[in-house]
């Protein structure tokens, strides 16, 4: 762990027994009540309309990337909530601000145990390019690609890039990872691919986009998605997560659909784990990183 994540993790201890009760009791209610009430698929039109039609939307409008005075300065939030969240693999009393600072060094560490000695990333489902701008901040040497079906994001993305002086390190272009004939599919031929909670937005056709992501010869994937398989039944916190992922309808079937490409020899999984940091504690990710065969 770098500097400014131990500075963090050493002013900070694990959340008290009736402060995660309270909270998981809280959250799993929250989720059932979502549950109850006719919940509406997870179809492309509804994750269009929650992101680039409001997600994206908003942070385009307030361009907050205008007032900070660098790269860093915009990813860390100076949002001062305190809420229970992951990190370090340990639940926490911790404010966003404090998160983004830990999760900066935190991600970097991870995606260079398994990017492979590669010094470009390509991310699909990139958003705005928020995990990209953070990999640029811990390895300025790196080059990173992302790509997105959401034109809000792409645009977000593109102005965050000119602002900061970094339009030849990150890039983002468009793709519909649903779509097997999308011409930027090539993008991938030959690199270290990430996804971070962007399967999750796809839960009806997961199979289809790790069979588009095998077509584009990737030289390896890592996805970082929820985890609703690997789950222990008889921890709160795994069972305020299932809950919460059933709720808001995102995919539930990535892991064990890799493992099945790999039983078929289509596949080989490198890695496996779980991750050690999550901004709340009802969408616990896990993550696979594995080469096409
Ligand atoms: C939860 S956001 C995650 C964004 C980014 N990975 C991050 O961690 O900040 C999910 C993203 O997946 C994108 N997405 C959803 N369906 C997609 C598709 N079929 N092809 C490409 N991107 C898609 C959405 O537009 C959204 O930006």
């Amino acid at each position: 762990m770098k500097t400014g994540a131990n500075d963090i993790l050493e002013s900070l201890s694990p959340a008290s027994l009736p402060d995660r009760a309270a909270s998981y009791a809280l959250d799993g209610a929250k989720s059932l009540y979502r549950l109850a009430m006719r919940r509406m698929e997870r179809t492309q039109d509804k994750v269009q309309s929650e992101y680039d039609g409001s997600h994206w939307q908003k942070i385009l409008s307030r361009k907050a990337w205008r007032d900070a005075k660098s790269l860093s300065d915009f990813l860390i939030f100076p949002d001062q909530s305190v809420r229970l969240r992951k990190v370090d693999g340990k639940i926490m009393r911790i404010s966003a601000q404090q998160y983004y600072r830990y999760r900066l060094s935190a991600l970097g560490e991870l995606i260079a145990r398994y990017a492979d000695g590669a010094s470009r990333i390509v991310e699909l489902g990139t958003g705005y390019g928020y995990n990209l701008f953070s990999l640029l901040h811990s390895h300025p040497d790196w080059t990173l690609k992302g790509f997105d079906i959401s034109p809000n994001g792409i645009t977000i993305g593109r102005e965050i890039a000119a602002h900061f002086g970094v339009s030849g390190k990150v890039t983002l272009d468009r793709i519909d990872l649903t779509d097997s004939s999308d011409p930027n599919l090539a993008a991938i031929n030959g690199e270290v691919v990430l996804t971070y909670f962007c399967i999750e937005q796809i839960p009806y056709d997961v199979r289809n986009v790790i069979e588009n992501i095998i077509a584009g010869k990737p030289r390896r994937v890592i996805n970082i998605e929820p985890n609703a398989e690997f789950l222990d039944l008889k921890s709160p916190r795994d069972i305020v997560s299932l809950l919460y992922i059933r709720s808001v309808d995102y995919q539930t079937v990535l892991f064990s659909t890799l493992d099945q490409f790999e039983r078929e020899g289509r596949i080989r999984i490198i890695a496996r784990e779980r991750m050690p940091f999550a901004p709340a504690i009802n969408n616990d990710g896990f993550l696979y990183c594995w080469e096409p065969l």
